[in-house]
């Protein structure tokens, strides 16, 4: 039953009316009202921060219907995909995990499987899905969360797929439940959706308009994070800069940093920045307050001026350059600011000179961190229709030549914190080692060391006596 398939086309259009704000969204009819007792499901997630909050907010709609989380899908009951469509990579891993369910299924008829997220606002995804995934029982968007228990009934009632994606520029919808995956740390939307249109970006199209939560109703969500206990907060965006300007009493993202950081929260994090709409007012912002994290991601993608332009980026490098600079030293620490990066090669037509300028930026800039990409196209964004002359394996090998550098930066950036003392949030026991605990410094490090479980969602006093390119080693201070 195809209710809605998504349209590119739809996707892009953008209007100037107000965004709707809805504070009841969610409906959840009789006939499936504790449903889920007795059963139990499973959300499977890829992709990007505002995926892990959707996640959470499914998770928290699903247990309201009575089921219960499980981490082995061979009891479930319900299993969902939330999906990212970045990447041609992210989605391919997503078609291998739903083919291989299409046994469980055949043996277990009355399992519903879904998918969400923004594959499924694709228009390509959706035709690949009716075509070669028939075992599949539910789609819907991103826009659509909040009608996840009708979309739930109407998959058991059917005897076909239920397909209800909406191409729309969408609404904030406020107050869905949510289970939250940390006790500690948490993430706190401030706006949905990017106007930016970068030419390679899937998002624009899958997460629809930019619309901004009104102040007070992410301020109420913060108090009472603070309220249980929470010591880390991180606001999320695709463009966090952007904040407020769509609203009818426009704000700032200053104002509302400003306002979050006197909440009492010990540690706030935001991300994503883009380099454009970076004010003088939020970088005063960040160095007045101490529980601002001495960490900003602030994503470059090329080097090159000509490139950047392609890209619809709307900087240029050297405005890049006094940009992070200014961040780089805007606090009175004398370990500086982490800065991380997003870094893109290989775009269409990428030259070796082009590609050399964003060696030559990564040599100036020695980040922190730094997340890098070969350029993949994705269907229907501007740069997917641009010629391009340079060969895969070209771009592979750029990619490699990339990341030997930035690996030398972070290990160079790591050696700063050698014999210091920093401060940790302890988030549990380290995946790769369990005789040691591992969290995150203020600086976004990750740091391994011994401490009792009961350190766990504390803040500690941390010597480093170790460093490698990925993390750092060392012991409590007492
Ligand atoms: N190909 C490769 N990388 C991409 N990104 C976004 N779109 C693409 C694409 N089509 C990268 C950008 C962005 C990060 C989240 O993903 O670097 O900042
Ligand atoms: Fe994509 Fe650019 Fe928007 Fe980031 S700012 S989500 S890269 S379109």
């Amino acid at each position: 039953m195809i209710k809605n398939k998504p349209s590119l086309k739809e996707a892009q259009k953008r209007s100037a009316s107000l965004i709707n704000n809805i504070e009841d969204a969610l409906y959840i009819p009789e006939a499936i009202v504790n449903f889920g007792n007795n059963k139990k499901y499973m959300v499977i997630t890829y992709g990007c921060q505002a995926n892990e909050r959707d996640t959470e907010n499914i998770c928290g709609i699903i247990e309201l219907l009575g089921y219960q989380k499980s981490e082995d899908e061979n009891e479930c009951d319900l299993i969902l995909f939330n999906t990212c469509a970045i990447r041609e990579n992210a989605e391919q891993k997503v078609f291998g995990k739903i083919g291989s369910l299409k046994k469980l299924k055949q043996t277990k008829p009355e399992l519903i499987i879904g998918l969400c997220g923004c594959m499924a606002q694709e228009e390509s995804t959706i035709n690949k899905i009716l075509s070669s995934y028939q075992h599949l029982d539910l789609v819907f968007g991103t826009h659509n969360i909040n009608k996840l228990p009708s979309l739930i009934l109407e998959a058991l009632q059917a005897k076909e797929m239920v397909v209800d994606v909406l191409s729309i520029e969408g609404e904030v919808i406020e107050n869905l439940p949510s289970i939250r995956a940390n006790k500690n740390k948490a993430w706190v939307n401030i706006m949905y959706g990017c106007d930016k249109f970068c030419t390679y970006c899937i998002v624009p199209y899958t997460r629809g308009r930019q619309r901004s939560r009104l102040f007070d109703n992410i301020l109420n969500e913060v108090n009472e994070l603070v309220k249980d206990g929470y010591q880390e907060i991180t606001l999320l965006g695709q463009n966090v800069n952007a904040y407020g300007k769509d609203l009818s009493t426009p704000s700032s993202f200053a104002l509302l940093l400003e306002a979050v950081a006197q909440s009492g929260i010990p540690r706030l994090r935001f991300m994503t920045s883009h380099p454009w709409d970076f004010s003088d007012e939020m970088i005063a912002i960040i160095a007045r307050y101490d529980n601002i994290m001495p960490f900003i991601h602030l994503p470059v993608q090329a080097g090159d001026n000509d490139i950047l332009k392609i890209m619809n980026r709307l900087y240029k490098i050297e405005d890049y350059k006094l940009l992070f600079d200014k961040l780089k030293t805007c606090k009175k620490d004398d370990l500086g600011i982490s800065m991380s990066t997003d870094i893109i090669v290989g775009f269409p037509n990428e030259t070796e000179e082009q590609f050399q300028k964003t060696l030559a930026l990564v040599d100036y800039c020695q980040f922190d961190n730094a997340f890098t990409f070969v350029y993949s196209p994705r269907n229907g964004t501007p740069a997917a229709a641009f010629d391009d002359n340079v060969s895969l394996d070209v771009k592979k090998e750029r990619l490699a030549r990339l990341n030997n550098k930035v690996n030398d930066c972070f290990l160079k950036q790591n050696q700063r914190f050698l014999n210091k003392n920093v401060k940790v949030l302890i988030d549990g026991y380290s995946k790769k080692n369990k005789d040691y605990m591992s969290g995150y410094s203020e600086h976004n490090k990750l740091v391994n060391l011994k401490a009792a479980e009961s350190l766990i969602g504390k803040i500690v006093s941390v010597k480093i006596t170790g460093v490698k390119s990925f993390s750092l080693e060392g012991e409590l201070v007492e």
